[in-house]
C-alpha cells in the first residue's frame, strides 16, 4: 500500500508543484479576446470575465490547445507498445484465479469499445470542438500515445489501441513524484526525457517509459523480458492517473465557482484543483481513513488478506498462485479484477464486436458480471430500526471511497421500502422501480446520485438551458451529491478535494446515512431493499436524443434495451416485523397505551392516515376503530 500525492496546503503538495513549474513550457494566462462564440473572454491570472452576446451555439470552438495537458505525448513513445495478446502466451491459461489475463473481463480492457462511451464521446465533440481528445487519452491511452486521437471521434484508432487500458500500458507507467524516493533509477532518466511533468495525478496526465521496460511490483529474474520493480504499482497514486478526472477548460474561480478559461489555450493552471472536478474516486479515497494506513475487512473484498488500504487491495486483492505458467506461486499474487459498478456494459461489447478482437467469451463476461454483482454487494450494510412511528434506515459505506464513486452520470443506487399488512398484502411502497419501463419514483425516497449541471454563464454562451445536465464537457457546476463518504470523512478534507457533499450534509466522521419513512398503520411488517443502477433511463435517453452526429447513441440504447435497461443490483436487504400494527401512536413507543387512544381518537377525528388501521383504507369507519381495539386488547407488543 501506499499514496504518493498530498493535497494542497501539505509541504509536500507544494514541493511537487514546484518540481513541474521548473521543470516545463510555462504557462501565459493572457488577455485573449473574441471568439467565435460571440463572447469576449478575458483570462487574466485565473479570472474570466464573459459578455454573452446574442444566444450562443454549439460547438464551443475549443482546439486541441484547450485539451493539452503535461505528461508523456503523442509521438514521445520511441518502442512501440505491444498488443496484450503477446502477452498471453505466458501470462494466462494457467490459473483462472491468479492469471494476470484476468483483465480481458474487465472493463478497462473495455474502455475503448464501451458503447456508452462512444455515445457520450460523439455527444462531448458535439458540445466542444476537440474535447474527444481527452477522452481517448485516458479510454485509449496507446493510441493516444501514438498519435491515433484526431479526429477526436476515436476513427483513427485501430488494432492494439482498442485495448483500452492494456496490459502494456500500465506496465509501462512511471511514477512522476515519488514523495517517498523508492522509485528505480531508470524512472528518472524518463522523467527527464518529459518535457512537461504533471503537477499532480489526474486526468490521464501519465508518463510512459519510452522503452519496453516492464514495470511491477515484484522482483521477478525469471520474467523473460526487461522488468523493473516498481513500488508505483502498489500505490493508489498510480491509478489516480486516470481515476480524478478534471475538465481543464473551466477554471475556478475566487469563489468557489468554475469559469471557462482563455480558449486556443491550455489550462492557467495543470493542477486539479484548479479545474472542474469530474470524478474524485482518488481523491475521496485520499481524504478517508483508508489513505492513512490498513484497516481490518474481514475479507469483504476477497483475497487472502484481510487488511486492505490501497485500490489495489480492494479491486486486485491478493492471493496464492503464479503469475506466469511456469514460475512459482506467490502469496501475494494481485488478482487483475478491476470490477466496479458495471453489471452489464461488457456484455453490450461482446454483443458489438468479435471475441477474436476482445478477447472475451461468454464465461468470460459472466463471470466479471457477477464478480461485479458481488462487490456491490459487499459495498455497503444496511441496518433497519424503528423509531416511534418511523421506519429508519442506516446504508453504512464501506467502500474506500464514496458510494457510488466514480462516474457521475447514470450511476445511482436507491431505497426500496415495502409495507406489509397482516395478510402480508402490500399497503404501500416507497422507492418503486418498473422493470419494464426501467423508470424509478424517485419523489417518495432517498436516490444517492451525483448531479452535475450548467452555470448561467455557459447556458448563455451555448444556448443550453441552465441546471442539470448530462452534457460532460459542458457542466461547470454541481447541484446534488448526497453520496455516502467513506470511513475517515471530513468535511474539510473533501472541501479541499472539491468533493465535499452538494445539497445534503453529512458530519465530520460520518460514514452512513439514515433515512426515515413514516409507518403506514396497519403494518405488520416492512421489507427494505437498497439498489444500485449502473445507467439511468434518462441517461441513456439522452445519448440517444442528443446525438445528431451518428448512430452511436442508438446503438447504446439498442443494447440497453436489450439487455434488461440495466438491471438494477440488490445490494442489501431486509424484512423486519412492525409491533402494534403501526397502532402505536404516541410516546412511550413500544406499547400501546392510553396516550396512544387518545392519538388514535384525535387522529379519527381529524381523518389522519395515521388511524386509518384497516381496510377499506382511505375513509375513516368502525373498521378502524375495531382493528385498535383489538390491538390494544390484545397486549402490543
Ligand atoms: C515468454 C513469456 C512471457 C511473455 C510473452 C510476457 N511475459 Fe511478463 N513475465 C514473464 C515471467 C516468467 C515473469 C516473472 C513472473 C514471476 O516471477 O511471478 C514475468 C513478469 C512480468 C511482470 C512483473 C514484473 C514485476 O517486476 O513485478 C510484468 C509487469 C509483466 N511480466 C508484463 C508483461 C507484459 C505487459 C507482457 C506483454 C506485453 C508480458 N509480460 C509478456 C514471462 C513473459
Ligand atoms: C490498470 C492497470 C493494469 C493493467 C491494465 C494490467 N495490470 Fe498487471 N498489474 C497492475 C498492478 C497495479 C499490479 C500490482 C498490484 C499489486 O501488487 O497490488 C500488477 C501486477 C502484475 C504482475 C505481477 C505479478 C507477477 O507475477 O509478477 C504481472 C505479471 C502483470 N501485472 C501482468 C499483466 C498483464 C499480462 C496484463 C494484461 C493481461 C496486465 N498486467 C494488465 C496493473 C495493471
Ligand atoms: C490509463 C488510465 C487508467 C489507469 C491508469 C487506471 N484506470 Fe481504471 N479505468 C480507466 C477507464 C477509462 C475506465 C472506464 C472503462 C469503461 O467503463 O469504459 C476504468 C475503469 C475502472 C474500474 C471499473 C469501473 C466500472 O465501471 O465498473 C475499476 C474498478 C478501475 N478502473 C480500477 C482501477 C485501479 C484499481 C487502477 C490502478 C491500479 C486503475 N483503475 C488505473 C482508466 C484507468
Ligand atoms: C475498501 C475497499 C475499496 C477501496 C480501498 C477502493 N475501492 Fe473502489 N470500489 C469498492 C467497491 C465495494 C465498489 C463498488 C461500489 C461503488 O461503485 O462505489 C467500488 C467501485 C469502484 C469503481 C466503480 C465506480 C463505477 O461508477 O462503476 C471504481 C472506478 C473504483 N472503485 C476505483 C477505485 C480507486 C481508483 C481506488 C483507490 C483510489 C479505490 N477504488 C479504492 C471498494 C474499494
Ligand atoms: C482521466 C481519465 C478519463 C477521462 C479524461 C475520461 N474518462 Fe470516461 N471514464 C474514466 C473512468 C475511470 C471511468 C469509470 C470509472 C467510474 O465509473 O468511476 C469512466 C467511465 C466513463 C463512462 C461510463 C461507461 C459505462 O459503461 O458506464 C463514459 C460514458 C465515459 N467515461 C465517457 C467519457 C467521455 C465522453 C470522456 C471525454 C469527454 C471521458 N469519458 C473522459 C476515465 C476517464
Amino acid at each position: 500500500m501506499g499514496f504518493g500525492w498530498k493535497p494542497p496546503g501539505t509541504l509536500q503538495g507544494r514541493l511537487v508543484v514546484k518540481a513541474s513549474r521548473k521543470s516545463g513550457r510555462v504557462f501565459t494566462p493572457a488577455l485573449i479576446a473574441g471568439s467565435a462564440l460571440g463572447v469576449v473572454w478575458v483570462g487574466i491570472a485565473g479570472f474570466a470575465i464573459a459578455e454573452p452576446r446574442g444566444g450562443g451555439s454549439l460547438p464551443v470552438p475549443t482546439t486541441l490547445n484547450d485539451y493539452f495537458m503535461p505528461g508523456s505525448q503523442p509521438g514521445d513513445v520511441i518502442v512501440s507498445f505491444q498488443s496484450s495478446s503477446t502477452c498471453m502466451g505466458c501470462h494466462s491459461d494457467f490459473s483462472p484465479d491468479s492469471e494476470p489475463w484476468l483483465w480481458a473481463g474487465s472493463m478497462m480492457a473495455q474502455a475503448a469499445r464501451d458503447p456508452i462511451y462512444h455515445a457520450a464521446l460523439a455527444i462531448a465533440n458535439q458540445d466542444a470542438s476537440f474535447s474527444g481528445d481527452m477522452c481517448i487519452r485516458c479510454h485509449a491511452p496507446m493510441g493516444w500515445l501514438d498519435g491515433h486521437s484526431t479526429p477526436t471521434d476515436g476513427s483513427a484508432l485501430v488494432g492494439k489501441d482498442l485495448e483500452g487500458v492494456a496490459c502494456h500500458m500500465c506496465h509501462r507507467m512511471v511514477d512522476p513524484f515519488d514523495p517517498d524516493g523508492v522509485a528505480p533509477p531508470e524512472d528518472a532518466m524518463v522523467l527527464a526525457m518529459t518535457a512537461d511533468l504533471p503537477v499532480n495525478p489526474h486526468s490521464g496526465q501519465y508518463v510512459v517509459d519510452y522503452d519496453d521496460r516492464r514495470r511491477g511490483p515484484f522482483e521477478t529474474p525469471s520474467a523473460s523480458h526487461a522488468w523493473i520493480q516498481s513500488p508505483f504499482h502498489q500505490s493508489s497514486s498510480m491509478c489516480a492517473t486516470c481515476h480524478d478526472v478534471s475538465n481543464p477548460v473551466y477554471e475556478r474561480q475566487p469563489d468557489g465557482s468554475y469559469a471557462l478559461g482563455a480558449l486556443d489555450a491550455q489550462a492557467a493552471d495543470h493542477d486539479k484543483y484548479e479545474q472542474f472536478p469530474v470524478e474524485r474516486t482518488y481523491s475521496e479515497w485520499l481524504m478517508s481513513e483508508f489513505a492513512l494506513g490498513p484497516i481490518d475487512m474481514g475479507g469483504r473484498f476477497g483475497g487472502d488478506n484481510p487488511l486492505v488500504s490501497s485500490c489495489q487491495d480492494c479491486h486486485m486483492p491478493d492471493i496464492n498462485g503464479p503469475g506466469c505458467f511456469f514460475t512459482d506461486d506467490r502469496p501475494d499474487m494481485p488478482q487483475h479484477l478491476f470490477n466496479g459498478g458495471n453489471t452489464w456494459v461488457l456484455q453490450a461489447v461482446r454483443n458489438l464486436n468479435p471475441d477474436m478482437e476482445t478477447f472475451l467469451s461468454e464465461d468470460i463476461v459472466n463471470d466479471s458480471i457477477s464478480r461485479a454483482v458481488g462487490l456491490l454487494q459487499n459495498a455497503s450494510d444496511l441496518d433497519v430500526s424503528i423509531d416511534g412511528t418511523d421506519l429508519v434506515v442506516r446504508i453504512t459505506n464501506q467502500t474506500g471511497h464514496k458510494l457510488p464513486t466514480g462516474y457521475p452520470e447514470g450511476r445511482r443506487m436507491w431505497i426500496n421500502t415495502r409495507f406489509y399488512d397482516s395478510g402480508d398484502t402490500l399497503i404501500a411502497e416507497r422507492g418503486a422501480y418498473n422493470d419494464i419501463t426501467a423508470e424509478l419514483t424517485t419523489a417518495d425516497t432517498k436516490v444517492y446520485e451525483a448531479k452535475l449541471g450548467i452555470g448561467a454563464d455557459v447556458s448563455a454562451a451555448t444556448g443550453e438551458p441552465v441546471g442539470e445536465s448530462f452534457h460532460f464537457v459542458l457542466n461547470n457546476e454541481w447541484l446534488k451529491d448526497n453520496r455516502i463518504p467513506p470511513r475517515g470523512f471530513t468535511n474539510a478534507g473533501f472541501d479541499l478535494v472539491q468533493a465535499a457533499p452538494v445539497a445534503a450534509t453529512y458530519a465530520d466522521g460520518q460514514y452512513w446515512d439514515d433515512t426515515s419513512y413514516a409507518i403506514p398503520a396497519g403494518t405488520t411488517r416492512a421489507e427494505v431493499s437498497v439498489w444500485y443502477q449502473t445507467a439511468s433511463k434518462e441517461y441513456i435517453e439522452f445519448l440517444r436524443d442528443e446525438n445528431t452526429t451518428d448512430t452511436t447513441g442508438q446503438t447504446a440504447y439498442d443494447q440497453w434495451e436489450l439487455l434488461g435497461k440495466s438491471p438494477p443490483v440488490e445490494m442489501d436487504f431486509m424484512s423486519i416485523g412492525i409491533p402494534c400494527n403501526g397502532a402505536d401512536l404516541a410516546e412511550p413507543f413500544g406499547s400501546l397505551d392510553f396516550s396512544d387512544v387518545a392519538a388514535f381518537l384525535v387522529g379519527f377525528a381529524t381523518m389522519d392516515p395515521a388511524s386509518d388501521l384497516a381496510p377499506p383504507f382511505g375513509s375513516f369507519d368502525f373498521s378502524d376503530v375495531v382493528t385498535f381495539l383489538g390491538l390494544f386488547g390484545g397486549g402490543c407488543p
